[in-house]
């Protein structure tokens, strides 16, 4: 029985700390579902992606892809949760940024 606890807690915390960190694979579904790049696409043409990419981009270190990930969430109205926020950050940092 207290096995059984004890296991079922460090599941929580291992949960807890996954979503802390954000999974890019969950990031990547949302991103794509709630077509994003869509309006990125009208600002700069191609797939959008040169956003995240371009030599002059806004965002400089994970506190401001943070913060900007928020604004446009807000924008597109999501709804989503800072842990969705949090998924999103780690794909956009995975496939685009690689901030530390
Ligand atoms: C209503 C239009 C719009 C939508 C929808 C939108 N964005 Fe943006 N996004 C912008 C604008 C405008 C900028 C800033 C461009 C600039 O200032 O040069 C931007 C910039 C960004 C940047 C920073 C790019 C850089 O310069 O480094 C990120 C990251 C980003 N958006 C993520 C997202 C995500 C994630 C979503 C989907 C939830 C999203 N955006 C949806 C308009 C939008």
């Amino acid at each position: 029985m207290k096995a059984m606890r004890f296991l079922m807690l460090a599941a929580g915390l291992a949960m807890a700390a996954g979503a802390q960190a954000g999974d890019p694979a969950v990031g990547e579904r949302l991103v794509t579902e709630k077509d994003c790049a869509a309006c990125h696409k009208r600002l700069i043409g191609g797939d959008g992606s040169k956003l995240y990419l371009r030599s002059d981009r806004k965002v400089k270190s994970l506190p401001q892809l943070h913060a900007q990930v928020s604004f446009c969430a807000t924008q597109l109205k999501t709804g989503w949760f800072p842990e969705d926020e949090e998924d999103v950050v780690a794909w956009l940092n995975h496939r685009y940024y690689h901030f530390k």
